[in-house]
């Protein structure tokens, strides 16, 4: 995880003195925000984010020992470094005694100030990715939520429970929007690791480059921008869960990485030398169909058994009929509460068309049409006009740009529509990455993501 560092914010009443903090501190490559009194600075704190405060003892108005012992009561994390004109260590202490991180006497060496900016950066970085990863396991997951009455789903729930008790590896293969995610977690939630953490990693979704810094760690120096060493997800995910999303997506070389951290747990960092070795049990899933993906030499068949020790497969929604319901009035519920809306039940007509259609885009896509649907609702049953018009893609078959040819089927046309727009953008933003991203108003890692699942990319080809 790499946070961006917040600026700095130097309180001075000295002119110069603030300047000379600036430079020192941008020098190192710090933004600073300056301000000339106490009372700025607690209205700058108030509005924007800082990783530190530098201020001087001694202020024109409210003095840096006010400042910061309320700072203290208010902003217990934020550390604070002291000023001190003169170089009696009984101030120091005064400062120390009141909360402050440190103190400098007045003149100091530029490398003596940077030397406890960089402490408090560090510190800054650990309270943050600490926050978010109790934040990630907040994030409760349970059998109950994956619902659904059809025979397929109850015999699917009955083999999350059963093979969550053990260490086994599982493979979870199934279409966009099939629950994968979702039977990950409950993997993890049943399992007699459930209290320690359960990492996940979207490997289509990280830059190449970096997974395997992402996945392993790097050390200091390892690679440009490396200018610290970092730990791995899987040093995090140790005692825990490690969940490998979209697996079929990672490079041919990390692959082999996987494959040799999966054969006895052990790996180096990126640039490092020294082996490291976890207990971590592995849940991976992808939507490609892997079996053509080693067929046509993209994906590893050693690794694919290694990972494959337990299979699940997710049905489409189309392939469960009887679900289609169940799932809508689920969503229904839980919509419902969350929009303060008075919908109900769905409608005959509705549940008709519902069941009509043939979900591309699985129980995400239900979801989803649930949610639109209840924004739109006016009366007390679900209509099927606030439904999506799921005769949008007979439409663009009339299209010119969009025929379908008879052995085409759905899945694959929209891939190729897809294919063909991304291609149009593309062209028109020079090969460029980020603009063809602007011009369909999708993020850059977005475009890339779908880039990859559509195989329009191939695992050496840049693409800035
Ligand atoms: N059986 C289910 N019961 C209730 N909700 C479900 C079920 N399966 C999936 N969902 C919901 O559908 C959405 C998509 O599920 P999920 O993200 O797990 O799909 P996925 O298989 O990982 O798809 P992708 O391959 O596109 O990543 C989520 O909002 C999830 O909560
Ligand atoms: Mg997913």
């Amino acid at each position: 995880m790499n946070l961006p560092l917040p600026p700095v914010l130097v309180v001075d009443d000295e002119k110069n003195m603030r300047r000379s903090l600036e430079t020192v501190l941008s020098d190192e490559g710090y933004s600073a925000r300056l301000v000339e009194s106490a009372e700025e600075a607690m209205e700058c704190l108030a509005r924007e984010e800082f990783f530190m405060v530098i201020t001087d003892a001694r202020l024109g108005g409210m003095s840096g020992y006010d400042l910061l012992k309320k700072l203290h009561g208010q902003k217990p994390d934020l550390p604070v470094l002291m000023l001190t004109a003169y170089a009696t260590t009984k101030l120091g202490v005064e400062a120390i005694k009141a909360g402050a991180v440190d103190y400098l006497s007045k003149p100091f060496a530029p490398e003596e100030l940077l030397h406890a900016v960089a402490r408090c950066a560090e510190r800054y970085r650990l309270l943050r990715e600490n926050a978010a990863l109790r934040s990630r396991a907040d994030q409760a997951f349970s059998i109950e939520q994956i619902v659904g009455e059809s025979a397929r789903m109850r015999e699917l729930r009955k083999l999350i429970q059963t093979v969550a008790q053990t260490d086994a590896r599982v493979l979870i293969l199934g279409e966009s929007g099939t629950g994968k995610e979702l039977v990950a977690g409950a993997l993890h939630a049943l399992s007699q690791r459930k209290d320690q953490n359960y990492v996940r990693i979207n490997c289509a979704a990280i830059p190449e480059t970096l997974l395997e810094s992402e996945l392993f760690g790097h050390e200091r120096g390892a690679f440009t921008g490396a200018v610290r060493q970092k730990s791995g997800r899987v040093e995090e995910a140790n005692g825990g869960t490690i969940f490998l999303d979209e697996i079929a997506d990672m490079s041919k070389p990390l692959q082999a990485k996987l494959l040799r951290f999966l054969e006895d747990g052990s790996f180096t960092r990126v640039g490092g030398t020294q082996e490291l070795r976890v207990n971590v049990r592995l849940l991976a899933a992808t939507n490609r169909d892997i079996a053509a993906a080693i067929k046509e030499g993209q994906f590893r068949e050693d690794l694919y058994h290694r990972l494959n020790v337990v299979q699940m497969n997710l049905p489409p929604l189309r392939e469960r009929e009887e679900d289609v319901v169940v799932l809508a009035t689920h969503f229904l519920k839980l919509f419902q509460t969350s929009m303060n809306k008075n919908v109900r039940a769905i409608s005959r007509a509705a549940r008709q068309k519902l069941l009509a259609h043939h979900w591309p885009g699985n129980i995400r896509e239900l979801r989803n049409a649930i949610e639109r649907a209840l924004i739109l609702e006016k009366t007390g049953e679900l209509q099927p006009s606030s439904l999506p018009d799921f005769q949008v893609e007979a439409r663009l078959q009339r299209g010119q740009a969009l025929q379908v040819s008879p052995d085409e089927s759905l899945i694959d046309a929209l891939a190729r529509i897809e294919r063909e727009l991304i291609t149009e953008a593309l062209d028109q933003s020079n090969a460029s990455l980020s603009r063809a991203a602007e011009r369909l108003r999708v993020t850059r890692h977005a475009l890339r993501y779908r880039m990859q699942r559509l195989n329009m990319v191939s695992d050496t080809a840049p693409l800035e």
